[in-house]
């Protein structure tokens, strides 16, 4: 009976959150500090961007994998240059993506570590 009451109180304090719920909240934390860190002098916290120099990004059609590569590496087009992060590691660029989506995909899925590990090693 105590641990029955116990248990209904620690529920009510954390919302019986599962552990994959708790990780995604966690990479929505950290990819937005990261964002806030890597690219927001840019695409602006708001990600409307600033107006010609910087895309928007709310809108952007890129996939996860097409995304984690663009952060990586950067790129370099007739209309605008976006520097690389050779700096961020595979769990930041998930993070990122995951806030990104998050933010403005109106997609709850984490993009893991792991896919971002298996994308980042394609282009090594
Ligand atoms: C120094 C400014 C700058 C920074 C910092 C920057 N970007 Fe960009 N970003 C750009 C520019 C310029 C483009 C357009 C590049 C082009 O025309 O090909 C762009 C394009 C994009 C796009 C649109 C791609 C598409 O085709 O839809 C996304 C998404 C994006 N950036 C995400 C990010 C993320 C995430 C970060 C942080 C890790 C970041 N950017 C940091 C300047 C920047």
């Amino acid at each position: 009976m105590k641990f029955i009451l116990l248990a209904a109180m620690v529920c009510s304090l954390v919302a019986c959150q599962s552990k994959e719920e708790i990780l995604h909240e966690q990479y929505v934390i950290e990819g937005r500090v990261q964002y806030e860190n890597n690219c927001a002098n840019c695409h602006q916290s708001n990600g409307e961007g600033l107006r010609n120099l910087y895309p928007s990004i709310t809108k952007s059609r890129l996939s996860a994998p097409e995304l984690a590569k663009l952060i990586k590496q950067g790129r370099k087009s007739a209309t605008g240059y976006m520097p690389a992060n050779p700096k961020l590691q595979a769990i930041d660029i998930a993070e990122i993506i995951t806030f990104m989506r998050h933010e403005w995909g109106k997609n709850e899925q984490t993009f893991s570590f792991d896919s971002t590990r298996i994308v980042l090693k394609q282009i090594d």
